[in-house]
């Protein structure tokens, strides 16, 4: 094999190095690694590193505390503090849907390294009763809020389901949509896509060997879509398709409300090109990003790049001031996901993440090495708010819409698959109990609606006694706050009847039911009383 080229081009770069086991490869493994690099352009990876050391450098020097505004109250939207405008933003949300005018772009490119499975995320069962993988939750959720706009409006429609996947996570997560019939979902409307994948290097910009013919390759973040965006046909598809909205969202949010039609609703009633859901960010400490403005434009500003004086910061209503957390959910514009494409991305700096890589040393060992010796370069999907000409915010309650699936399973863990699981029922449950039923136990004994003292329902009741009757919670659901057990009820509603708790009514009010409730397009079922 003749790889002088290559080899003059990794000089020029000064990445030699990675040729160094050249020798000891077998003809598969050389022929393998050629095509690897190949498809790198190194002298571009060393720009991306310098560019991404200059900027993180600085950053780490310099708070940004004093260039920072909260988010202004004109592009606030709220689902506590806007109840009175739901109806109208949801009205307008379903409307454009059923013109087929939105499309969900969903980013499952990640490694989900914290997880440590060898699958895709969206793959994961969290264990509920019906065993549903991520994927399937969310495909379930597109059907039935089609089947909401068709009917509200008596016209067929379709939300087309963007799927960007990465190297490792592409065939996989395809294999799966097949063999699952795309959940339901017509094939046509399914595209995945690839996002770009770069190497690790060490803090000298040298790219990391993981084995002695492979490099150390690691997707290029969740901001990496904007350049798969231009590079593949996806625009265009979307184009031809007549779409104006894209939801964008990430794969392990397990109550993400795929294509929110208030959230659409509002950010279109707002002529926003950009919009951001948020959550409320209470805890000063918590290392959450929040959404504000730095120098007179929007960005996501990390926990880290502030002082503590101004995480503390309240204001008179007792809120954080800068309390608007970011749960990368976010609402585009195609005409502005167009230009980002066509003119801002390369100008898109990387972020610096500092990792253990493991990589073969001289000898040619593998080592793990148990601090940081590299740095693994990202995009980020928010890096683009600042382009926005008409920028919203639209906030909701982290109880009904957020509970990332980030870790393994431990004891007093968080965001886990046993909090995401407990999350989602526990979401089912108070569907159940707005909609008129109630739960009893094996002998009949009604359960207290709402389990007391866990960490939920205390957080519940803030809500409560902050912004007055709360988010999905009716007054008589309010009344039955007493103690209970802290394991929440085990209920699940499939999304094909329910997309955000609507049309429940007559299947469960004036019932008792007696857990596990499983409620799916077959019936009501009660597992336990019925032997299941
Ligand atoms: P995270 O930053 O939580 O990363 O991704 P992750 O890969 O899921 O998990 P860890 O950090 O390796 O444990 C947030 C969202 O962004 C997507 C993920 O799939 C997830 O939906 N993502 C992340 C991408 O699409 N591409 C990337 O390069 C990184």
């Amino acid at each position: 094999m003749d790889t002088s080229k290559l080899a003059e081009r990794l000089a020029e770069a000064g990445q030699s190095h990675v040729l160094q086991y050249w020798d000891q490869l077998s003809p598969e493994e050389q022929a393998e690694m050629s095509v690897d690099l190949e498809s790198l352009n190194f002298m571009e990876i060393n720009n991306f590193f310098k560019t991404a050391m200059k900027t993180s450098g600085q950053n780490s020097q310099e708070k940004v505390d004093t260039r920072m505004e909260p988010v202004p109250r004109e592009v606030l939207g709220s689902v506590t503090r806007d109840r009175e405008r739901l109806k109208e933003w949801e009205e307008e949300g379903l409307r454009c849907i059923s013109e087929n005018k939105v499309a969900v772009l969903l980013l499952a490119g990640g490694q989900g390294t914290r997880l440590g499975v060898s699958y895709p995320k969206g793959m994961y069962d969290v264990y509920l009763p019906s065993h549903k993988t991520l994927f399937q939750i969310q495909g379930e959720r597109i059907r039935r809020l089609e089947q909401l706009a068709e009917k509200r409006h008596s016209r067929k429609c379709c939300i087309p389901w963007y799927i960007m996947t990465s190297g490792r996570t592409m065939d996989m997560t395809k294999d799966f949509f097949m063999q699952h019939k795309y959940f339901g979902l017509k094939e046509e409307n399914v595209f995945f896509f690839q996002q770009g994948m770069l190497p690790a290097v060490d803090f000298n910009g040298k790219i990391i060997l993981e084995g002695k013919g492979k490099l150390s390759m690691a997707p290029d973040g969740n901001g990496g879509l904007y350049r798969a965006l231009g590079t593949q046909t996806i625009v265009k598809d979307m184009e031809t398709r007549g779409i104006s909205y894209i939801h964008v969202y990430c794969v392990d949010n397990i109550l993400v409300k795929v294509a929110d039609p208030a959230f659409i609703g509002f950010c279109t009633l707002k002529k926003a090109d950009c919009g951001a859901k948020v959550v409320e960010k209470t805890n000063p400490t918590e290392a959450v990003g929040v959404v504000c403005k730095v120098d007179g434009r929007y960005q996501v500003v990390e926990y880290s790049e502030i002082t503590l004086a101004t995480a503390e910061k309240r204001s008179t209503d007792g809120r954080l001031v800068f309390n608007a957390g970011n749960i990368a959910n976010h609402f585009f514009t195609l005409t502005f996901l167009k230009e980002i494409v066509r003119t801002h991305e390369p100008q898109l700096q990387h972020h610096v993440a500092q990792k253990k890589i493991p990589y073969v040393n001289t000898q040619g060992q593998l080592i793990k090495p148990d601090k940081p010796n590299g740095i693994k370069m990202e995009k980020f999907v928010f890096d683009i708010f600042q382009f926005a000409k008409t920028f919203v915010v639209y906030e909701v309650l982290r109880e009904d819409e957020f509970s990332p699936l980030k870790n393994a399973d431990s004891q007093d863990g968080k965001d886990n698959p046993t909090t995401a699981r407990q999350a989602l029922m526990s979401l089912h449950h108070r569907w159940i109990l707005n909609a008129g039923g109630h739960f009893v136990d094996e002998n009949g004994t009604p359960i207290p609606a709402i389990p007391s003292y866990s960490v939920t329902t205390l957080y519940f009741l803030c809500n409560i006694s902050r912004h007055g009757p709360a988010g999905t919670v009716t007054p008589e659901v309010s009344q039955n706050l007493k103690d209970g057990t802290d394991l929440p009820i085990k209920c699940e509603i499939s999304p094909l009847v329910s997309y955000g708790g609507e049309g429940l009514e007559h299947l469960v009010n004036g019932k008792a039911f007696q857990p596990t409730l499983v409620i799916d397009e077959n019936g009501v079922h009660e597992l336990v009383k019925n032997g299941l």
